[in-house]
C-alpha cells in the first residue's frame, strides 16, 4: 500500500484536523450566530473511539500531523482523554490542539499530563469590553488566566489567533503584539474569512496582512520576514529586527497559500473534507458505524483527497462560501 496521500495536483497531505464538537461556550460574531444556533445532534458526533481509529487508519496513509479543534473542543465531556490516545499513536510527530482558552483554567493541567504540549489559543483583544462585544461574552479574564497557567505549565509552542477584521481590531494590533512578545506567545493574525454563520464578511472588512506588518513595523519594531521557515504551513512567519519574537499571518485572502496546501478536516459529525472552503465532503460516519474495514475506510480517505480542488477562489466572481460555518467545520 502505498502510504502517502497525494492529490492530482501533487500535494502531499499529511495534516488532520479533527474537530470534536460543533459547539461553543463564546460567540464569537465571524463564526457563530448570536442565538439560535443549529448544533449537530448528539448522535451524529463521532465517538472517541471512532474518532481514534480514524486516525489510526489516516496515520498508515502517512498523517503525521494532528489537530484537535472545535467549535470549541474543551466544551467536549473527556477530551483530555482523547489527547492521551492520539498522543499514544507513534506515528504522530505533531499533536496540537485550538481552544478559545475559558476552559483551560480547569482543563491545562489534565491536557498537559495526556501528553499534548502545542496550543493555540484563540483570543482577538486584551480589553475586557472588546473582548465581550466581539464573543458576546465576559470570559476575557479566564482566557488570560488559562494563557498563563500553560506558560506556567510549561506548554510550547503556545500561540495566540486573532482574526483580523477591519475597523474593528486596529486598536487591538500594538497592545497583542506587546502581549505576545513580553510572553513568549507567538501571534498568529488570520485574515477575516467568508466563514461566518451569518454572511456579513465582505472584502472590504478584510484587515490583510500587508496592512498589520505595516502599523506593527511602525509601533513596535521592524518585521523581517523569515524565508520558508516551514513551506507547507500556511502561516508566513515574520521576525522582529531587535530580536523581540516571532509573529505569523494567515493571509488566506491577501495571499492565498492553497497550492501548498496538506491538510483534511474530520468534522464532528463524521464528514472528511478536503478544504475548509469545500461545497462536498464525504461521509465517514456511514462508514464507521456501518461495519465497514479499515481498507475501505482508507479507500475513502485517498478518495476524498483524489478529489480535491485546486483551491478557494474568494478572490473571484465566481466564490461560494461553503455551507457550513467555522464551527461546524473545524478551523
Ligand atoms: N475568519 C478567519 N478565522 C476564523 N476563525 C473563526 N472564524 C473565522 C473567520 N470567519 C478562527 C479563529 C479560531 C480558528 C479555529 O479559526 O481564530 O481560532
Ligand atoms: Fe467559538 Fe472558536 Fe467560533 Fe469563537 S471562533 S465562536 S471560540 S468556535
Amino acid at each position: 500500500m502505498n502510504a502517502e496521500l497525494r492529490d492530482t495536483f501533487g500535494r502531499l497531505h499529511d495534516n488532520l484536523r479533527i474537530s470534536v464538537t460543533d459547539r461553543c461556550n463564546i460567540r464569537c460574531f465571524y463564526c457563530m450566530p448570536e442565538r439560535d444556533v443549529e448544533y449537530a445532534a448528539r448522535d451524529a458526533i463521532l465517538s472517541y473511539e471512532e474518532i481514534e481509529r480514524f486516525v489510526r487508519i489516516a496515520v498508515k496513509l502517512g498523517v503525521t500531523k494532528v489537530r484537535v479543534t472545535g467549535g470549541e473542543p474543551l466544551v467536549r465531556k473527556g477530551v483530555a482523554e482523547l489527547v492521551r490516545k492520539l498522543a499514544a499513536i507513534p506515528e504522530i510527530q505533531d499533536l496540537a490542539l485550538t481552544t478559545n482558552g475559558v476552559l483551560l483554567p480547569q482543563l491545562a493541567e489534565p491536557l498537559y499530563q495526556a501528553g499534548l504540549r502545542r496550543i493555540n489559543v484563540h483570543l482577538d483583544t486584551l480589553d475586557r469590553e472588546r473582548f465581550t462585544r466581539i464573543t458576546r461574552r465576559d470570559e476575557l479574564d479566564r482566557v488570560l488566566e488559562g494563557l498563563a497557567l500553560v506558560k506556567r505549565l510549561g506548554f510550547g509552542p503556545i500561540k495566540i489567533n486573532a482574526v483580523a477584521v477591519k475597523d474593528l481590531v486596529e486598536p487591538d494590533l500594538v497592545p497583542l503584539a506587546r502581549f505576545g512578545r513580553e510572553n513568549g506567545f507567538e501571534i498568529r493574525f488570520i485574515e477575516f474569512m467568508p466563514l461566518d454563520a451569518q454572511g456579513i464578511w465582505d472584502r472590504s472588512r478584510v484587515l490583510t496582512a500587508g496592512e498589520i506588518i505595516e502599523t506593527l513595523s511602525r509601533e513596535v519594531a521592524p518585521l523581517i520576514e523569515i524565508p520558508d521557515r516551514d513551506p507547507r504551513a500556511p502561516a508566513t512567519e515574520y521576525r522582529y529586527s531587535d530580536g523581540g519574537g516571532a509573529i505569523g499571518f494567515i493571509a488566506s485572502v491577501s495571499r492565498p497559500f492553497c497550492q501548498n496546501c496538506n491538510r483534511i478536516r474530520l468534522t464532528a459529525d463524521g464528514n472528511l473534507r478536503y478544504c475548509l472552503f469545500a461545497l462536498e465532503e464525504t461521509d465517514v460516519k456511514g462508514l464507521l458505524r456501518g461495519g465497514a474495514s479499515d481498507d475501505e475506510i482508507a479507500a475513502l480517505i485517498r478518495a476524498t483527497v483524489q478529489a480535491k480542488w485546486e483551491g478557494h477562489e474568494i478572490n473571484s466572481a465566481r466564490f461560494v462560501p461553503p455551507p457550513r460555518p467555522m464551527y461546524a467545520i473545524g478551523g
